[in-house]
């Protein structure tokens, strides 16, 4: 089956938005993620899925590492003018910058890293998993931070905020829940 991009179908899902970073062949470069995941707790594992010949895909097979930056409610701008023009053609770490966006240089990758966002996450490539249109790029987590800024959100083809917490059920019917599903424990 193939669904397509803007397909209705897929109107469901929520993500968060990875701002990746690399350098390499196509020079220091960004790109907006929405597929990025965390994988794995230890080793720390995240996962990036990116469409095969962007630059960000060949910038990382090239260099072996690339930053996670989990993009914050301020930087929708970023995400916007990072996912919107290719790092083969534009160079969009000069235009953030020329637009007031500050990155600071990786600690422990050769790569910079966008000031100001939620999480930042250095990783070295460790497998990718060539599968589909977007093949998944596989990274240890080699050095992170974060900071009070909260994440951004993205649905329906826009962004958002995290929004209001959703309350937990009452106690009558926690109770009913956890009484229900006790009856349903599988005899061992
Ligand atoms: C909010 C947003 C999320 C995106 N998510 C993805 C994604 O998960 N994977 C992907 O390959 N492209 C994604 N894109 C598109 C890329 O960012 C876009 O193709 C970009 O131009 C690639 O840049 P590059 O060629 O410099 O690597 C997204 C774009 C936006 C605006």
């Amino acid at each position: 089956m193939d669904i397509g991009f803007g397909d209705p179908r897929m109107k469901g899902f929520v993500t968060n938005v990875g701002l990746i970073t690399s350098s390499g062949p196509h020079g220091d470069n960004i790109m907006a993620c929405e597929w990025t995941y965390r994988i794995s707790y230890s080793p720390s594992l995240l996962a990036v899925c990116i469409g095969r010949g962007k630059a960000t895909s060949e910038n990382i097979l090239f260099s072996k590492e690339f930053g996670v930056n989990i993009c914050s409610t301020q930087q929708n701008e970023v995400s916007s003018i990072a996912g919107r023009s290719s790092g083969k053609t534009t160079n969009k770490i000069g235009a953030l910058k020329e637009l007031g966006v500050e990155f600071n240089n990786g600690e422990e990758i050769d790569v910079l890293m966008v000031k100001e966002s939620s999480i930042k996450a250095e990783c070295n490539l460790i497998k990718v998993v060539d599968v589909g249109d977007h093949p998944i790029l596989i990274g240890e987590v080699v050095k992170i931070t974060t900071n009070e800024a909260d994440p951004i959100t993205y649905h329906k083809g826009k962004y958002w905020n995290v929004g209001e917490n959703i309350p937990k059920p009452d106690s009558n019917r926690m109770e009913e829940i956890n009484t229900t599903v006790q009856k349903h424990v599988k005899s061992s």
